[in-house]
């Protein structure tokens, strides 16, 4: 679920025309720090406009792209989220406790794949770093 979380590339697919622009589904060019041990980056991308992201107060239309800048802290088990925009700045605080195994921990089916492969990898011995 963390691994989940921190993903940058699933907007454009996930999140058409709410978060994600289907028209530039790039990935952003993202560079992972371990800062006081937690992984950290940021990165910024152009969203579809509307009110989670403009300044009412200053723009009524919400047309076209807006900027919004992601900033992420992670753990092992809990990952901070501030996103930042004309709007303001919001913050998602996602804390992950497995119930028993991670089969039991899947709630998406999209994410069988990866843990597919991170199960079958482990199995021959790779580990990520
Ligand atoms: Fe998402």
């Amino acid at each position: 679920m963390v691994e989940a979380t921190l993903d940058t590339y699933h907007f454009a697919f996930i999140h058409a025309s709410t978060i994600g622009d289907p028209g530039n589904p790039r990935a952003p060019n993202v560079r992972t720090q371990i800062v006081d041990g937690k992984l950290t980056f940021s990165y910024t991308i152009d969203q579809p406009a509307n009110e989670t992201i403009i300044n009412v107060a200053e723009e009524r239309d919400a047309d076209g792209l807006r900027p919004v800048t992601y900033t992420l802290l992670a753990t092992p088990n809990v990952v901070h989220l501030k996103k930042d925009s004309a709007a303001g700045v919001f913050v998602i605080y996602f804390a992950y406790a497995p119930v028993t195994d991670l089969d039991a921990e899947l709630q998406v089916h999209m994410d069988r794949p990866t843990v597919g492969y991170r199960k079958w990898t482990a199995e021959m011995g790779i580990r990520f770093l």
